[in-house]
């Protein structure tokens, strides 16, 4: 199986609630390496631009309100098949539809506040690891 990589980001109902120790013991059971992370505190345009592709779907004004409402934990995940797998040990962008025993059925508050993103292809994951780090940031 390949060895990917994956962008993640612990969003900020999850920060506020002082979860990143207990997402990342989750994300460490799923097989994921976490080879490079940084706490930040968003502005609007990055948020913005790192969710442009919802610029037009109808929740995208909340969503960055959400995105910049506290720090967020952005980290890259390595391992066999990073991408699917982070997704998996994630669940559901609806915690009330994701699975037992997963990120966001475990942690998530609503739909929004759903405690955790992830690139949902190996292409996205290129992107969106170069919107948060440069290479000399992530050790392999
Ligand atoms: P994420 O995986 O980061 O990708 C887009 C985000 O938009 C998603 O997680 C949710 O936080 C949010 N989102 C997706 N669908 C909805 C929705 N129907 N209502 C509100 N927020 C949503």
């Amino acid at each position: 199986m390949p060895i990917e990589r994956t962008l993640s980001i612990i969003k900020p109902d999850a920060t506020r609630r002082n979860l990143t120790g207990r997402v990342n013991a989750m994300l460490e059971a799923a097989g994921l390496r976490i080879i490079a992370q940084k706490r930040l505190h968003l502005t609007t345009a990055q948020a913005e631009a790192f969710y442009a592709v919802h610029a037009a779907r109808p929740f995208y004004r909340d969503l960055v309100t959400f995105m910049t409402s506290g720090p967020v934990v952005a980290q890259v995940l390595e391992g066999e098949n990073a991408v699917a797998r982070n997704r998996e040990a994630m669940g559901a962008t609806d915690p009330a539809k994701a699975a037992p025993g997963t990120i966001r059925k475990e942690l998530a508050e609503s739909i929004e506040a759903n405690s955790v993103h992830g690139s949902d292809s190996a292409e996205n994951a290129a992107v969106e690891i170069a919107f948060f780090f440069a290479g000399i940031e992530i050790t392999g």
